[in-house]
């Protein structure tokens, strides 16, 4: 059993999801990537007594993280069973549902009898009798909306979720689905989780930060460092053997052109600036806004969230001419 550091709660601040109980770390551990069946096992433990020591207790799963699909829900379990069982009621675990996940017609999308099943077989792999968040992964474009809300509900009633929320959600569907739940169960859903960078800033464009007030949500980020560009991995313009633009699956080696590199190198030297990394900056950009509940990052090595979490201690103010010069960069 791993004995957690008593200073764990002594830096990390804890923002209100929407108008909910429930209270996120403002720096969240995802597990989509390097939390597979090849994965270091040793690595992944670490990675997790460096979050929860510092206060990140919410790590943040899906269904068909791996590689294989499940096995990083069945590491993650087999450290919260083996090592941190003692610490269930201090740690947010959420997961997913709505890709691929078996074959046939109902292992994907939004349909009751995948998502029920699903959420049955993610408490298997990570040992617990309830999650703390589910999430319906993406838009179904097929299944009624109404069956999917009703499945999220029933999810909830029956106790092997405390919160649901959406993923991937655009504004109007957002308010379609938020409107059905809260009228029809009496149930109100509390995130959208959704991609947020400095280099993609549509939820600023298209309405979703508003929507998410007006609802009395939040949004949970995810790629907050674009998968890597927003660190100094890149800016030397190669592709560094341990990268994600080296697996060349998520993130493409192509997408590291000149012209992006310069862009970086630019991001890099505002950030300077400031007296922060490029990461941090990264960072602390998204946590400027009131809208965002948490920040999800993704590590290969607990190094990397020990200098995500130097963020932490940064300024969120960034003037108009900051704003203006990173917007203008993408
Ligand atoms: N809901 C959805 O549809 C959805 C989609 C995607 C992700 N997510 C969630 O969001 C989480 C985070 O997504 P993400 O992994 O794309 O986030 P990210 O934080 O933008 O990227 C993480 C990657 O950046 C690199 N990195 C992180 N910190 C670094 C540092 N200090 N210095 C240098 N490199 C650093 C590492 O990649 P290297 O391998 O290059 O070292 C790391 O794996 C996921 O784990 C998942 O939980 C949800």
């Amino acid at each position: 059993m791993y004995r957690a550091k008593t200073t764990r709660y002594s830096r990390m601040k804890y923002r209100r999801a929407g108008r909910s109980g429930l209270l996120m770390p403002e720096l969240s551990l995802g597990i989509w990537h390097n939390w597979g069946l090849y994965s270091d096992y040793d690595v992944m433990k670490d990675m997790i007594f460096t979050a929860f020591d510092n206060g990140i207790t919410h790590i943040d799963a899906a269904n068909n993280y791996g590689p294989p699909p499940g096995s990083a829900e069945e590491n993650l379990g087999k450290i919260l069973s083996c090592e941190l069982a003692g610490y269930r009621d201090e740690l947010l675990i959420s997961t997913k549902a709505g890709y691929e996940m078996w074959p046939g017609p109902y292992g994907n999308w939004g349909g009751r009898k995948y998502l029920m099943a699903s959420l049955d077989r993610s408490l298997e792999r990570l040992h617990l009798d309830y999650v703390d968040i589910f999430y319906h992964h993406r838009p179904d474009p097929d299944t009624p909306l109404e069956e999917t809300v009703g499945a999220l509900a029933d999810m909830v009633r029956s106790g092997k979720t405390i919160y649901v929320g959406f993923s991937n959600y655009p504004a109007e569907l957002l308010w379609k689905a938020t409107a059905m739940m809260e009228e029809t169960y009496s149930i109100h859903p509390v995130l959208d989780q959704v991609r947020y960078s400095i280099v993609d800033r549509h939820i600023e464009e298209d309405g979703l930060l508003q929507t998410v007030a007006d609802l009395g949500m939040s949004v949970s980020v995810f790629s907050p460092l674009a998968q890597g560009l927003l660190t100094d991995k890149y800016l030397k313009g190669d592709i560094p053997e341990n990268s994600r633009a080296k697996e060349n699956r998520f993130l493409k080696e192509e997408t590291i052109t000149s012209q992006l590199v310069a862009r970086l190198n630019v991001l890099n030297e505002i950030a300077e600036t400031r007296g922060e990394t490029l990461s941090e900056m990264a960072i602390s950009f998204i946590l400027r806004r009131p809208e965002v509940a948490t920040v999800i990052i993704g590590a290969r090595n607990s190094e990397q969230i020990r200098a995500n979490l130097n963020a932490l201690g940064k300024s969120r103010e960034f003037s108009d001419e900051e704003i203006g010069e990173i917007t203008g960069l993408f």
